[in-house]
């Protein structure tokens, strides 16, 4: 069992992109477990677009990360040692903890996650903690899509909105997707996106008139910008804005533009809603059984973008907002338990 652990630690606020100085990786001997405590071996960590937004100075909708302290984020690992009477080596916990390689909880960040029959612990956790159940929380509790709607999703390719086109085809939507190069918009064809748009290669919103003449029903914003000028652009009247994300404006050193069609939001009456999934954990087993369901019975097809090692983590963060990433970012920081 290791003596010393690796932690990223917020070194320095980005003033735009995530550069080298931003977090930093220490190596600190394990201090000796107290009573209630146990050791975690992290297996995989999530990483998420909204790693940033915890890193920036804007009064966000959590507690921030602050200078000093270990990076955040979402992990799964084996408790290998414990002096808590609830957690047992060998048990896999998951929870909101930090990016390291070891880990000393008690139960308040990390609990147990029961293994999930028939998917494999990088599907169970890539899909089912954040990602599966924000695209089904959006869409279905927020879009209230009807059978026949036209269901727009941008940043379509990336670990959310390749779900949620799929969920909107389960409940018998019409899918247009947006996605940056051909290969992602090729792999949104064979997801199942009725259509598809290269807003790298091609004008966004005249493919959207073309594909959508008589407009978009629900829209389920990921990226905003220009992105999400061009969705409001093309809205059906009295349809459905689900802000999910605003990618694209991250990074942002300063205010950020728009949006330019805001005035559709009186024009086309629109309902324009924002979540944050965190809001829905008390649901999440209802979530994970269904969306769980899904991936075993074949009706959920997705992608893990899986890179090796901890030490890696910031760079591969950094995909997310170059649009490097092909399905859901996650880092493998040790060996799945046999
Ligand atoms: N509200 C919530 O509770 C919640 C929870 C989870 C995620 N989210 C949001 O959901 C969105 C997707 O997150 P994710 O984790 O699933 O990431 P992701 O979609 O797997 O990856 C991000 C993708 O965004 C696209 N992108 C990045 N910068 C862009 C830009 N400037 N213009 C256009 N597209 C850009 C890239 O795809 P292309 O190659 O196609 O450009 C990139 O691959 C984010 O906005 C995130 O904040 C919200």
């Amino acid at each position: 069992m290791s003596s010393s652990a690796r932690h990223w630690y917020f070194n320095q606020r980005p003033a735009g992109d995530i550069d080298d100085q931003t977090l930093v990786l220490r190596e600190e001997p394990l201090p000796p477990l107290k009573d209630g405590e146990f050791l975690v071996r992290a297996v995989y960590m999530s990483l998420d677009a909204t790693n940033r937004v915890w890193l920036s100075d804007w009064d966000i909708y959590m507690e921030p990360v602050h200078l000093g302290d270990r990076m955040r984020g979402f992990v799964v690992g084996e408790v290998v040692k414990s002096l808590n009477s609830n957690y047992a080596a060998g048990d896999l916990v998951a929870g909101l903890s930090s990016w390291s390689d070891y880990i000393i909880d008690n139960g308040a960040a990390m609990q147990k996650l029961p293994p999930i029959p028939g998917l494999s612990l990088a599907d169970a956790f890539g899909i089912l903690t954040v990602a599966g159940p924000t695209a089904l929380v959006g869409l279905m509790e927020i879009g209230k899509p009807k059978p026949g709607d036209t269901v727009l999703v941008t940043a379509a390719a990336g670990a959310v909105g390749m779900l949620v086109g799929q969920i909107a085809k389960i409940h018998g939507c019409r899918t247009i997707g947006i996605a940056g190069g051909a290969e992602k918009c090729g792999w949104l064809r064979e997801l199942g996106y009725d259509a598809v748009v290269d807003y790298k290669n091609e004008n966004v919103v005249e493919r959207l008139r073309a594909l959508a003449p008589d407009g978009v029903d629900v829209l389920f914003e990921n990226v905003g910008g220009e992105v999400l000028d061009a969705g409001l652009t093309v809205m059906k009247d009295f349809g459905r804005v689900v802000i999910c994300g605003l990618i694209s404006t991250y990074n942002a050193s300063g205010p950020v533009p728009g949006p330019y069609m805001f005035r559709n939001v009186i024009m086309r009456r629109l309902t324009i809603q924002g979540f944050v999934i965190l809001d829905y954990l008390d649901r999440y087993p209802e979530y994970q059984m269904q969306l769980a369901g899904w991936m075993q019975q074949g009706k959920l097809k997705y992608r893990l973008h899986v890179v090796d090692g901890l030490e890696n983590a910031v760079d591969a963060l950094k995909l997310l907002y170059s649009g490097g990433n092909q399905g859901k970012l996650m880092v493998r920081i040790g060996d799945e338990p046999r």
